[in-house]
């Protein structure tokens, strides 16, 4: 078995978290992708990048399959995320008193989670710290170049292969039904909703303009959050192949 490195790299302006990029690479990569993060942020003032040794590497071998939804608005595409929500058991009530805590600002002081709201088909709230939420990491496709490509012909970006490679190993975990994510950036209105199969990709999600973003992770009732938070913050995982595109 060969060894992986974790690189994270994280970057602030003026105090306020602006890029967040993780790679899984072999020893040899690692030069390669430190010398290409710096450039990820627009502008930042303060860089951290951190390398770590993966005790373990776990390998899933394909990708969620992703699909494309255009609507016009805002209130449409919110729509379709709650039919798809509701095809997986969420109701539909309940999913809109969180997405619209999303649009709003779900922190307690009305600004963005630093990770993800964890609710539960009953909709009960679960994350440990309401303002940090939880964060997925320690995930990648192990042939990036090649996913980037097929992603990039399709006119996708690479923000889809980054969010896609996250929420194919929240969707992994068992007691994970589904995701709803919108961007924190004013100008990205595209978000997406995940299920077991599918990474939905929904355009106009998000009102333009809107500083305001987030994820929400619905789980089972009975979802045991310690195992959860363990899985998601250090289990690690490479995807072998992309998922079907359309
Ligand atoms: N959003 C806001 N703040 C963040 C953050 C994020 N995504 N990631 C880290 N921070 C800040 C927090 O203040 C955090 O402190 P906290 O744990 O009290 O919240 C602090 O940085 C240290 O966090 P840590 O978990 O030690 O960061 P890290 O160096 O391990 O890096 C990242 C983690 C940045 C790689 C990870 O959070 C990330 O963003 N991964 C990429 C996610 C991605 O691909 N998203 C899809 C793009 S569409
Ligand atoms: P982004 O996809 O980077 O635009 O982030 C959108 C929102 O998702 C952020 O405002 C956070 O609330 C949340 N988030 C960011 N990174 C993570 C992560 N690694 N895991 C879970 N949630 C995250």
């Amino acid at each position: 078995m060969r060894d992986y490195y974790s690189i994270k790299m994280r970057a602030t302006l003026e105090g306020k978290h602006v890029s967040g990029v993780e790679r899984i690479v072999t020893k040899e990569k690692i030069p390669e992708v430190v010398s290409q993060l710096p450039l990820r942020p627009n502008q930042f003032d303060f860089m951290n990048i951190k390398i770590e040794k993966l005790n373990q590497i776990n390998f899933i071998e394909k990708s969620l399959n992703v699909k494309t939804i255009k609507v016009e608005s805002v209130e449409m595409a919110n729509n379709v995320a709650l039919e798809i929500l509701q095809t997986v058991g969420i109701q539909r009530e309940l999913a809109e008193i969180y997405i619209k805590m999303l649009h709003t600002g779900a922190a307690t002081d009305k600004g963005n989670m630093r990770g993800a709201m964890i609710v539960s088909l009953k909709g009960e709230r679960l994350e440990k710290d309401k303002d940090r939420g939880v964060r997925t990491v320690n995930v990648d496709f192990e042939n990036r170049e090649e996913v980037t490509k097929l992603l990039k012909e399709k006119g996708y970006t690479e923000r889809t292969v980054d969010a896609l490679a996250l929420s194919t190993k929240n969707l992994y975990y068992p007691d994970i039904l589904a995701e709803y994510c919108i961007s924190d950036q004013p100008d990205y209105t595209t978000g997406y909703v995940a299920t077991k199969t599918t990474y939905y990709r929904i355009l106009n999600l998000k009102d333009y303009g809107n500083p305001k973003g987030g994820r929400i992770y619905f789980v089972k009732e009975d979802t045991d959050i310690d195992r959860l938070y363990q899985y998601l913050e250090t289990k690690a995982f490479l995807i072998k192949t992309l998922g079907d595109l359309e």
